[in-house]
């Protein structure tokens, strides 16, 4: 979603705002703006650009050591120059930048237009600055306008408030949009995400929903409506190397190629050899506790919703516990019925995610036990859970999720097989898991190894206006997740399907025009899966089967991809692989933004 930045310290503010908004374009990029403290005015900078466009025409006069800068991904308004952010009070002596909705945004406009105010925008952020600049007294406090303001407001927010009438300061609110101070060397940073922090310190401190905080150049204070509040910083073990494309062309193909050392990294000290078991310290669950789950229930937005599909038929199967995933942001809704002997898994790349992050605040209020999957160390997500299990995908900032999608997946195994050891699983299928897991890494290797081959296939299927991806079981959430992947980076109608559902309907679109990608395992499945893709070869539709090494297809026709043989219930990881490239190279080949698709945003942080 949208990026926040600000900066108060001894440096020209204006470059860090533009660095740090460079590296939060990804949650966000259809108009950028800064805003900084003059001598004796606010100098504002915003144009529906890109940032490097921005940086470009920024006026030569723009000094100034405190300032707050924005990336957008619009909500309230059409990305235009009135519309970026930051916005300023009629007076010109507040700006506000602003993550999140406000629902009663209609009627403050309205008030406000009542009251003589004239609005130069269509965004709801511009309220705030109005609010806050007629909150002000002679001799109160900008804190004390802020609260008056944030009184007022129903909805979300991450918010950092410039007042020329206070030089030395920004405050900044949390409720529902993540706010990330980052400690510097007598200077103070904030984001709303670590990405745009790393480059000069990995001392960060998280507010929580309902905080506060003031930071000048030699600190920071953090407070609620009644109280101080005391707040500890955290290392962040990321840091700005990681946030480089590093001689790749997008980085959505650096983060593909990442993937044997994510998992790597997501299994490091976790597979206990001696017992055939996994460690997870960090569920903050025992083994009695864990063994009184009678259900598992898992929540995830998008991608992270198709892995969760993955992960409870893996915990099903190999655990033996009834399991299933649903999309957080239905869940909510539909007031489901909590139940203690259930155990609920939120999972998030971001671990921002609104909808996935509501979703938990929920089942906590109601006594639910959550834990997460999460990639983003201290997330809101990972610090609203109960316990969890870190992904360790490092930082990911093409918009299409890749390695930390493949990480959930590992994720998900990791947990199946702790709950399946502390069940029923045998040291033997305990052991040949582990090895399955560990030969993970160099079978992906193999899967990159194919690329010109896969360039080359989805330079056709680029062609075809609408595609079809189908499997079964294990194979079913692999195709939803390669629809997903094609359709948001290169615009092509992609619709999934179980393979076995074909005939009940989509069948009759099928045809030359309409090609077909098969997600075909060599399972328990194969001769059903070739029987339904006969049907589409007799009917003359164009079929990229994606399978196992050394499977006989028989008169089935078509392009063939493989990927190299695992255990069964680990063959959603490897058959994802060759999916992502397809994606890529059929937008690369319709000349698309591979790490930035229209419409698309990182971290959907409002609903
Ligand atoms: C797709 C994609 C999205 C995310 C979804 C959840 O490539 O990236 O569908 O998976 O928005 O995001 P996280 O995992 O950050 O909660």
């Amino acid at each position: 979603m949208c990026g926040i930045v600000g900066y108060v310290g001894a440096k020209p503010a204006a470059p860090i705002l533009v660095d740090g908004l460079a590296r939060l374009e990804y949650r966000g990029y259809d108009s950028a703006g800064v805003a900084v403290l003059g001598p004796s005015e606010i100098r504002l900078h915003r144009d529906a650009v890109r940032v490097r466009e921005l940086e470009a025409s920024l006026p030569k006069r723009f000094g100034g050591k405190v300032g707050i800068g924005h990336t957008r991904w619009a909500t309230h308004g059409v990305p235009s120059q009135r519309n970026a952010h930051p916005q300023l009070s009629a007076d010109g002596r507040v700006a506000v930048v602003h993550n999140g909705i406000i629902d009663n945004a209609a009627q403050l406009r309205a008030e406000l237009t009542a009251d003589g105010v004239e609005l130069s925008s269509d965004t709801d952020t511009e309220v705030l600055a109005h609010l806050i600049s007629r909150a002000r007294t002679s001799n109160g406090s900008l804190e004390d306008a802020v609260l008056a303001t944030l009184d007022r407001i129903e909805g979300t927010y991450g918010l950092a408030v410039l007042d020329q009438a206070h030089p030395d300061r920004i405050v900044v609110a949390r409720n529902g949009s993540p706010i990330i101070i980052g400690i510097g060397d007598r200077e103070m940073h904030v984001a709303s995400d670590t990405a745009a922090l790393v480059r000069y310190t990995r001392q960060v401190v998280h507010l929580d929903d309902g905080e506060l905080a003031t930071l000048r150049a030699d600190g920071y204070q953090t407070f609620t409506r009644n109280a101080r509040t005391t707040k500890t910083a955290v290392t962040v073990d990321w840091d700005a190397s990681d946030y480089g494309t590093d001689g790749h062309e997008h980085f959505m193909h650096k983060e593909i190629a990442e993937q044997p050392d994510a998992v790597r990294r997501v299994l490091k000290g976790r597979l206990d050899e001696r017992f055939h078991t996994v460690r997870l310290g960090g569920l903050e669950m025992d083994a009695r506790e864990l063994r009184e789950f009678r259900r598992v229930k898992i929540l995830g937005c998008g991608s992270a919703y198709y892995a969760g599909q993955a992960g409870a038929q893996f915990i099903e199967e190999v655990a033996r516990i009834p399991a299933d995933a649903e999309p957080a942001s239905e869940f909510r809704y539909r007031n489901p019925v909590i139940e203690k002997d259930t155990l609920y898994v939120a999972v998030s790349q971001s671990g921002e995610t609104y909808d996935t992050l509501v979703a938990v605040q929920e089942l906590k209020r109601k006594g639910g036990r959550v834990i997460g999957l999460v990639n983003a160390v201290g997330s809101s997500i990972a610090r609203e859970c109960d316990g969890g299990v870190y992904l360790h995908a490092g930082p990911e900032v093409a918009v299409a999720s890749t390695k930390a999608l493949t990480n959930m997946l590992v994720g998900f195994a990791l947990l199946g097989l702790h709950l399946g050891r502390i069940r029923d699983v045998s040291p033997a299928d305990g052991r040949r898991l582990i090895t399955a897991l560990q030969a993970l890494p160099e079978q992906i290797e193999a899967i990159l190894d194919g690329e010109p081959h896969l360039a080359a296939v989805a330079k056709e299927l680029a062609q075809a206006p609408s595609l079809f991806f189908v499997g079964r079981t294990r194979g079913f959430p692999v195709a939803r997740e390669g629809a997903q992947k094609l359709k948001e980076i290169s615009y092509r109608h992609a619709e999934a399907y179980q393979t076995s559902e074909l005939k009940h309907g989509p069948l009759a679109l099928v045809g030359p025009e309409l090609p077909t990608v098969a997600i075909v395992p060599d399972d328990e499945l194969l001769d059903r899966n070739l029987g339904a893709l006969q049907e589409i070869t007799a009917r003359s539709g164009p079929l990229v089967v994606v399978t196992h090494d050394g499977v006989d297809l028989g008169v089935v026709a078509g392009q063939v991809i493989t990927v190299p043989k695992s255990e069964p219930e680990l063959d959603p990881l490897l058959l994802t692989i060759p999916l992502q490239l397809l994606a890529y190279h059929a937008a690369l080949t319709l000349g698309h933004d591979v790490d930035k698709p229209r419409n698309l945003a990182k971290s959907v942080t409002v609903e």
